[in-house]
């Protein structure tokens, strides 16, 4: 039985080239992006729009204008540009380290249309934005990333936000509330959701939205999925 308090952190059993390996070997499909629930696809998508549509109206110089310039953080092969983002967004920029998905992107009709910007095949933790962003979307990837790298990457993000941007994570939250979990399948980290408000505030952001999504079939017992929307707190 695992002793809490002798174990290592969890976050610190994270191994990035482990993480490629398992990716690369993952078909690049919405099966695949979903570890074999592409079922629950459309209702996570209808489940984001709602989400960023609420809080886009909190503001009323943003409210339902066209988002100009988003990135799509650990995109896999889309999913999220094309369902989502890019019938909001003018321009999505993609980051993702695993070379196939991007390239299911560069061959899709999104790329053609000239909706995708610049490509980044690289992880999070070595992505530094060059653009100001409106909306940077970070979904089901930051449990890549150690606890000291989600900060200094939400530093970066954090900076790299417009006036009005928005900074968003959507991710699977330990049901367990006391502690976080190391899964080797993937070399990632669930978090518990008190551990992600930890580290926004670290970082200096505040939420101004946070809401779990509904509507997963029960019987998937899937983990609780938490959407935040962050600004600067300052
Ligand atoms: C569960 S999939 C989610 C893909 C996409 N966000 C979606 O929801 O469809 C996880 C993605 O994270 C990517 N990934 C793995 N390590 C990463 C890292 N260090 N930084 C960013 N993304 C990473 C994987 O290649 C994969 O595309």
């Amino acid at each position: 039985m695992a002793d809490p308090n002798t174990d290592p952190k969890p976050d610190s059993r994270i191994n990035q080239n482990a993480s490629l390996k398992y990716w690369n070997s993952v078909n690049p499909t919405a099966d695949g992006m979903l570890g074999g629930y592409a079922q629950i696809s459309t209702i996570d998508l209808r489940g984001s729009s709602a989400f960023l549509s609420k809080v886009r109206r909190l503001n009323p110089s943003t409210g339902s204008a066209r988002i100009q310039r988003a990135v799509d953080c650990g995109a896999g092969i889309g999913r999220i540009t094309e369902g989502f983002l890019s019938r909001v967004c003018e321009t999505v920029d993609i980051v993702e380290p695993v070379e196939k998905f991007v390239d299911a992107i560069r061959r899709g009709k999104l790329h053609k249309e000239g909706k995708i910007g610049d490509i980044y095949v690289v992880g999070l933790e070595n992505w530094t934005p060059t653009h100001t962003y409106d909306l940077i979307w970070n979904q089901w990837c930051t449990n890549h990333l150690t606890d000291a790298q989600l900060v200094e990457y939400l530093i970066r993000c954090k900076n790299a936000l417009s006036e009005t941007g928005l900074l968003v994570v959507k991710e699977n939250t330990n049901s367990d509330w006391t502690k976080d979990h190391y899964d080797e399948v993937d070399s990632t980290v669930t978090r518990t959701e008190g551990k992600f408000l930890e580290l926004f505030e670290e970082a200096g952001l505040k939420v101004l939205r946070s809401e779990e999504q509904m509507g997963f079939p029960q019987r998937l017992m899937l983990l609780p999925v938490r959407s935040w929307a962050l600004r600067p707190a300052t």
